[in-house]
């Protein structure tokens, strides 16, 4: 059967398994909306032109709002093998509905190149509106238990081996930190987004004087793109929202690490709540952490797409080729991937139990060799002598099978002199976090200091 769309030079029809290679209806048919907003701004544009009339303009309007009408109550029956994109899709359905003679009339100077583009610019710049607000609720969340919590002391870990104490506010303000700048990336993203290819046509622009900028304003664009070989081509817009969702998935993904370990029995210091944990079908004690586990696993799936779609991009000549259309999935895909993680994040964060107890047990007083360091640099020794005079007594307590805080002022004197009586003061975990007050450090008000710089971002 002869296609409709560009028919007329073609005899021979299509390979079936070509028909569903091809099309792309399955899954553009979810920018219905924004493909029939994009054409009534562009149809709208054309009376100026003075190729609609205005009364051709309102039938077309009309026609459109009709067929989106029928999308919304699911109502909308795409023929197999002619609908192959939604572009195609809605204008066979608006010739039905108005004719053919005035419909015919609506794509003049246009094509489906700037209108695929135009289409996924509108609908990801409202993904990416709605992914900033589930962002600021994630750190919100985290802004909020950092200062609930501020309290209590825990282990931190370099290679994954007790280092120094730290407050648990701390650690998650670290994890806040990395997807504050995950934020700030994302308006930069938005706004080269929210940019306007509408009226480039195929790839050479518009023959008829069309009003881009009057298309982008009712569109709601900040401004329109500069070269129409480029504009059509270009899906920069859908790799950077890729590579900035992977870097996000990665940070996710980190967090994810962290509280898999700290919910371990080995560790105990967080339980995940029943709404983010399963069962084993096996082993009736198990509660497994499979909201982290995904996470972890999507932010795979995540980078996956951002390299899938810029190897599909790197060997394309100028202007549109069909490759582009691989841009689609991925870019739906982790547009759902990375809005559903960030909402599942902040579900596991604002219901996490955490047991304050087992973090300080945790801590050990060789965690503490650091602060004996510190101790005889305030009493002016160069620190280089400082670290191996407590690593003497790191390896003093461990001959001799005793905790550092169990050694006596004399034995430590021992080691060296400079040691006075108020050495023991140092075996205080409080007292080793409150020394980190410089900004940034883990002190109660470095942390506090950090938790309102994010509120203040987030005002
Ligand atoms: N479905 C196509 C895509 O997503 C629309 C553009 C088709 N353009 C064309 N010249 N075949 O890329």
């Amino acid at each position: 059967k002869e296609n409709m769309l560009w028919g007329g030079r073609f005899t021979g029809g299509l390979d079936p398994l070509m028909v569903s290679y091809n099309e792309s209806i399955h899954f553009d048919r979810a920018l219905y909306a924004q493909d029939i907003a994009g054409s009534i701004a562009f149809a709208r544009a054309n009376i100026k032109t003075g190729i609609l009339t205005e009364e051709e303009f309102a039938k077309i309007e009309k026609g459109l709002l009709a067929v989106k009408a029928e999308w919304e109550a699911d109502k909308f029956v795409i023929v197999p093998g002619q609908d192959e994109d939604i572009h195609t899709a809605n204008e066979r359905r608006l010739g039905e509905i108005i004719g053919k003679d005035v419909a015919g009339k609506l794509h003049t100077g246009r094509s489906r190149n700037d209108q695929v583009a135009t289409d996924m610019r509108l609908w990801l710049r409202d993904r990416l509106t709605d992914m900033n607000g589930y962002l600021a609720t994630l750190l919100k969340t985290i802004a909020s238990r950092a200062e609930a919590e501020i309290e209590h002391v825990m282990p931190g870990y370099t290679h994954l081996q007790r280092a120094q104490p730290v407050r648990w506010s701390h650690l998650l303000m670290s994890h806040a930190t990395a997807f504050s700048q995950d934020y700030e990336r994302l308006s930069q993203v938005h706004a080269r987004v929210n940019r306007s290819p509408l009226g480039f046509g195929a790839l050479a622009g518009n023959p008829f004087g069309i009003d881009r900028e009057a298309m982008a304003t009712e569109l709601g664009f900040e401004s329109v793109l500069p070269n129409s070989m480029a504009g059509i081509a270009d899906r920069d817009f859908i790799i950077e929202t890729l590579q900035w969702g992977s870097l996000l998935m990665l940070h996710m993904s980190r967090l994810a690490e962290d509280l898999i370990i700290y919910s371990t029995a080995e560790f105990a210091f967080v339980r995940l709540a029943d709404a983010y944990s399963t069962g084993s079908s096996l082993m009736p004690q198990k509660k497994n952490p499979d909201s982290l586990e995904l996470l972890r696993g999507k932010a795979g799936r995540t980078f996956g797409h951002m390299a899938g779609l810029m190897m599909s991009v790197k060997g394309t000549p100028s202007t549109y080729n069909k490759d582009l259309q691989e841009s689609w999935e991925a870019m739906l895909d982790t547009v759902r991937t990375v809005g559903d993680s960030i909402q599942i994040a902040t579900g596991v964060l604002s219901t996490l139990t955490i047991f304050p107890a087992k973090m300080q047990a945790a801590l050990s007083p060789d965690m503490l060799a650091t602060d004996l360091a510190e101790y005889l640099v305030r009493k002016g020794v160069p620190f280089r002598d400082t670290h191996h005079i407590s690593g003497q007594v790191v390896a003093l307590a461990e001959k001799q099978g005793r905790p550092m805080d169990q050694l006596s002022v004399k034995e430590l004197q021992e080691v060296d002199a400079r040691f006075g009586d108020d050495i023991k003061s140092i075996f205080d975990y409080q007292r080793s976090v409150e020394q980190r007050t410089a900004t940034g450090g883990c002190s109660k008000s470095a942390v506090m200091k950090q938790i309102e710089v994010l509120k203040k971002l987030l005002e």
